[in-house]
């Protein structure tokens, strides 16, 4: 078996879904199948559809279309891919189902269309022959080339729009010509090119506008949008209110920028293949026809009677030439005089005021008029198919509605007269193809009877009686010519016509008839009856130019114009009257229903909702107004009388095919087999259906319906069908599904149990297998490193051992020592340096002496005091060591008398510059102490000379004191005879007073031999010397520290009495001497100076 990609095509179309109109109807898609079918239910179902933004629904094959007034979200790119190449019953009812049935007939059945679209003023024709053009233009090929001509034919409606459209009460955007349009392709179905033909420009509009409405879009998008350079080439100014021709009071129209619209049109001028100077010649034109509505007459009488006019202002004449190059006195005097020829001769008139105004008009909408017609050839000549090949073509019609206004004219006669031609055509074809469907497919053609509006057509049309031929006999007629005349003329030749009616008709029928006026006359037209005014109708047949305007325009030095006026030429001079509006367009119509003829129509009847140009208004009144003049019940009727609905078999039998055992689910034979075998399964009545060739013909809408009802019921069976089979078979797969996952989860599961497992015992092994490695390694462990320490400790030990043998080798040399080395080094530098320059420094040796160097390091200041200390000891030491014996007793004698008195008994400093003598009574010399030396045989310590105060008065006598190793002796000086003595055992104080004298008072131990007589109160110079000298004579001898008492008011024992001697800063009338004076018993005064 071979595998073969679907490509994506193929998958869409296994995709795909057959559906059918049938499905989701809002009422009725197809008229056709309307029941009970009557103008209520018709406008019910039109209405019931529109509330629900279905703006198509079908008659068979026709479409109608209501207006929505609104964008509605159904004509998408996405809409196109929708439709494109689905058959017309397959889709909800769609303006794109026509067009892809249209364009496809044409591209592969070879068969010419057109597409016929009517409807009044704003039914949405235009609107819908643009989607067409742009339906067929997105289905078919592409490429650079095709894409220009659809661009091009697509550009051409822009440009045909400004010029020919304009705002009226009805629509906005009015056509205001017809338009048929065929579109040319090649045989692949690729557009080549187009033609077009234009009906009859309400050029009426150009002069004057009905109130409420605007002249064609041009003249104000050029005001709007030209630059103001453009403008003043043209010769214009912006403001509206400027030209007399511009309907003023709706100048502006909602929601249109005129422009924004300018722009679009020259654009599409550009695309479609306009030149520059064409574009400016067009304009150049529009711009005069604008400006000859702002030229105005002035009555002049003239001497002969007769009425002559005149130019008011030749300022705007004089632009108009310059604009157009025409000759301004030629114009001027074509506006004056009018020139009659026949045949030899040439008869000039005056114009009056009015013919001038007339005259003015009449140049004006020509030109007007000729230069759309010019457009429109000039648009041809660009979309003109380029090659000679044989070509498929569609047109497409969109050609005024039926008019039926309050003052109906000329121009709504013809428009009628015109929809008359292709309501008939309608029926003719419609009727035709429903015949040769029948034929085509075998079944019996039943005569339909429906109403023929060819009696119509004939009353207008016809060569001799008809009131178009009426209307050229009277324009053509000799002599006084009006309305009212050929009014007359219709009154008697069509009077008995049953579809014509006037008043003053031969018939009486309308004598009464006060809703028909005497100006008027009223036909009955298939889509009702519509009154004309008679008046105006010879006149716009005649659409007369005076030859003099029209020579004038040729002359003009403007190739356009000059183009446009070509019977203005003299040499080509035709004394022929032109034919007249009416005639010609007769023959224009009678072309194009020749045109029509030939193709397969296609049609769209467009209806309007409401007057207002409104979205969701829906005017039952309006619509089903419409609905009668456009025939559609007709039209229904006519599809009906046969076989009200029809399907090929292969459709039918898909759609159909699940109501019978025998088809459902599938059919293997022919499907017409196939059909009969539901048909007869189902038991429909015979005469309800009938077999064609390739289609089963159904009667009656009932039957359809019934088959539909059928199908929804089984439908919904199917669907419980399919729902319990799909249900169960997802509970069945899901259940499988959920079978097959509960294995693979357990089996998943178990497999992780297991593995779980295996991986605990795995893990306890290690675990136990790691302890006991762990405990064996340890185990190893301790002894390596019991043993790496004893080998660590040896290798320390040795280490350590060579380490200090090294050290102690190498100790010197150490870096480390280095540092203290240095410090110790420069010590010791900086020391010796100290003590060198200290022994260069050194002060005398004298004690006394109080200098010492400076210290010059900080580090050495307590090392240079002791240093200072030293040498003073030193020096000192030194210094003392020079003394002898002798010289060291004074000293210390000296120095004990410093301990004693110093600071204490203000006689001491005078003594320490005196030098302790002892002996200053030398006894052992003097012959006169003979005696006292021999008494004392002991070494004399101190022998001098003291007074001795007395007691009772405190005069002193002179005694001689002696101390020796063991006594004190007092001696008579004269005599020297020993007075007292005392061992120095007994000698227990000596008093003194703080103060500058030499008194002194030496007490004896009581009860003594000597301390009978009592203390002795003395008096010496040396008594600093004495003192001292007693002092440490008595401590040697008995060890004992004498006490002296310095104080300036001490007792004496004078034999039993205690005296008090008392020490007084006293005046100096002695001198230097102290006085010593007996105050009393108890007081001696010694007066100190
Ligand atoms: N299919 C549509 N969707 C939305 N709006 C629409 C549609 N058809 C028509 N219209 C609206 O209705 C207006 C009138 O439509 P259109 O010009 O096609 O009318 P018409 O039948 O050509 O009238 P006339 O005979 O005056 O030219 C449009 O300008 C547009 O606003
Ligand atoms: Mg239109």
């Amino acid at each position: 078996m071979k595998w073969r990609i679907l490509t994506s095509e193929e998958k869409m179309a296994k995709m795909e879904v057959k559906t059918s109109l049938l499905d989701n109807m809002i009422g009725v898609g197809d008229m056709v199948l309307l029941e009970p079918l009557n103008e209520d239910s018709f406008l019910n179902n039109l209405k019931k559809r529109f509330d629900h933004n279905e703006v198509y629904t079908y008659i068979g094959s026709v479409v109608i279309s209501i207006n929505p007034y609104r964008s509605l979200p159904i004509y998408t790119p996405e809409k196109v891919e929708e439709y494109r190449n689905r058959n017309f019953y397959e889709l909800s009812p769609h303006i794109f189902a026509l067009s892809d049935e249209a364009y496809r007939s044409l591209r592969d059945q070879d068969k010419d269309q057109c597409i016929l679209i009517t409807g009044e003023s704003g039914a949405g024709k235009t609107e819908a022959s643009k989607l067409v053009m742009s339906y067929v233009a997105a289905v078919c090929g592409k490429g650079a080339e095709v894409n220009q001509v659809k661009e091009q034919l697509l550009q051409s409606n822009p440009v045909l729009e400004a010029f020919g459209n304009a705002k009226t009460v009805r629509n906005d955007n009015s056509s205001r010509f017809g338009k048929y349009m065929d579109i040319e392709f090649d045989f692949k179905g690729d557009p080549l090119g187009g033609v077009i033909s234009n009906y009859l420009l309400e050029k009426s509009r150009v002069v004057k506008q009905p109130r409420g409405e605007r002249n064609f879009h041009i003249f104000y998008q050029i005001l709007s949008g030209a630059s103001e350079d453009f403008l003043c080439k043209l010769k214009l100014e912006r403001d509206f209110s400027r030209y007399n021709y511009l309907g003023l009071d709706s100048a502006k129209v909602n929601g249109v920028d005129d422009a924004a619209n300018f722009r679009t049109v020259r654009n599409a001028m550009q695309i479609v293949g306009f030149m520059d100077h064409e574009t400016q010649s067009v304009f150049e034109v529009v711009a005069a026809v604008l400006k000859l509505g702002n030229i105005e007459f002035k009555p002049e009488s003239r001497v002969n009677g007769l009425d002559e006019s005149k130019i008011k202002d030749k300022n705007e004449l004089k632009e108009i030439c310059e604009l157009t190059g025409i000759d301004q006195s030629v114009l001027e005097r074509a506006f004056s005089f009018r020139t009659v020829e026949a045949k030899q001769e040439k008869v000039s008139t005056t114009l009056n005021v009015a013919q001038a105004y007339y005259a003015r008009d009449a140049l004006a909408k020509n030109l007007y008029s000729r230069l759309f017609s010019w457009l429109v050839t000039r648009i041809n000549e660009s979309i003109k198919a380029q090659t000679k090949v044989r070509k498929k073509v569609m047109g497409v019609l969109d050609i005024y509605g039926f008019e039926i206004f309050e003052d109906n004219s000329f121009e709504q006669f013809i428009i009628n007269y015109c929809n008359e031609k292709l309501q008939q055509i309608f029926i003719e074809l419609t009727l035709k193809e429903e015949q040769e469907e029948y034929i085509r497919e075998g079944i019996e053609w039943t005569h339909i009877e429906y109403f023929n509006n060819a009696i119509i057509c004939d009353l207008i049309e016809n060569n001799q009686t008809g009131i178009l031929a009426m209307l050229d006999e009277e324009c053509l007629r000799p002599g006084t010519v009006t309305d009212d005349t050929f009014l007359e003329k219709l009154n008697q030749v069509c009077a008995t016509h049953q579809h014509f009616e006037s008043r003053m008709s031969k018939c009486s029928r309308f004598l009464n008839d006060t809703s028909l006026p005497h100006s008027c006359f009223r036909i009955q037209h298939y889509a009702g009856k519509v009154m004309y005014q008679v008046e105006g109708f010879v006149d716009k047949n005649n659409d007369l130019l005076y030859r003099d305007l029209s020579q004038a325009m040729w002359k003009a030095n403007h190739s356009l114009i000059k183009a446009l006026f070509p019977e203005g030429n003299p040499a080509k001079i035709n004394l022929k009257r032109p034919p007249t509006a009416g005639s010609q367009f007769k023959a224009s119509v009678a072309t194009l229903m020749k045109n029509l003829q030939t193709k397969n129509p296609n049609y769209i009847r467009c209806i309007k909702p409401n007057d207002k140009k409104a979205a969701h208004i829906f005017n039952d009144a309006l619509v089903c107004h419409q609905i009668r003049y456009l025939g559609l019940l007709e039209n229904v009727r006519v599809r009906r009388a046969g076989y009200a609905f029809r399907q090929a078999y292969e459709p039918c039998l898909e759609r159909y095919k699940m109501l019978c055992k025998q088809t459902w689910p599938h059919w293997r034979g022919p499907a017409r087999a196939g059909v009969e075998v539901l048909f007869n399964e189902l038991e429909i009545p015979e005469e309800e259906f009938s077999f064609g060739r390739s289609k089963i013909f159904i009667r009656n809408p009932r039957t359809l319906f019934k088959l539909e009802d059928l199908r929804k019921q089984r439908l919904e069976d199917l669907a419980t069908l399919i729902e319990k089979i799909y249900r169960g078979w997802k509970c069945r797969t899901r259940f499988l599904l959920m079978k097959k996952s509960q294995i693979v989860i357990a089996s998943w599961y178990r497999r992780y149990a297991q593995q779980k497992k295996y991986q605990k015992i795995k893990s306890s092994a290690i675990i136990v297998q790691s302890y006991i490695r762990g405990w064996k390694a340890r185990k190893l462990l301790r002894e390596l490193k019991h043993q790496k320490r004893c080998n660590e400790a040896a290798t320390i030990i040795a280490a350590y051992w060579h380490g200090t043998q090294v050290r102690r080798e190498y100790r010197k040399f150490f870096r480390a020592n280095a540092g203290r080395k240095i410090y110790e080094f420069t010590l010791q530098r900086l020391m010796q340096k100290y003590f060198l320059e200290m022994k260069n420094k050194m002060p005398s040796l004298s004690p006394i002496d109080k200098n010492w160097p400076a210290r010059p390091y900080l580090f050495l200041d307590s090392t240079h005091k002791e240093l200072k200390r030293i040498f003073h000891l030193w020096r000192c030491k030194k210094y003392r060591d020079q003394f002898t014996d002798q010289q060291k007793l004074i000293y210390e004698e000296k120095l004990e008398a410093s301990e004693l008195f110093k600071d204490k008994k203000a006689l001491y400093p005078a003594s320490v510059g005196q030098p302790f003598q002892g002996a200053y009574l030398e006894i052992s010399k003097n012959p006169k102490y003979k005696k006292l030396k021999d008494a004392v045989d002991e070494k004399i310590i101190i022998a001098e000379v003291v007074n001795k105060i007395n007691r009772a008065n405190g005069k002193a006598t002179s005694r001689i004191f002696l101390l020796t190793k063991n006594n004190v002796l007092l001696a008579d000086q004269k005599s020297g005879n020993i007075k007292s003595e005392v061992p120095l055992g007994d000698v227990t104080k000596v008093s003194m007073s703080s103060q500058n004298d030499g008194f002194f008072a030496v007490h004896l131990k009581e009860g003594s031999g000597a301390a009978g007589k009592g203390d002795f109160l003395l008096s010496s110079d040396h008594l600093i010397e004495m003192a001292t000298k007693l002092y440490r004579t008595t401590l040697s001898q008995t060890k004992q520290k004498l006490n002296i008492e310095i104080s300036d008011e001490f007792l004496v024992q004078f034999r039993q009495d205690k005296v008090c001697v008392k020490f007084i800063q006293g005046s100096q009338k002695n001198g230097n001497i102290p006085t010593c004076k007996r105050k009393n018993n108890r007081l001696l005064e010694v007066a100190v100076p």
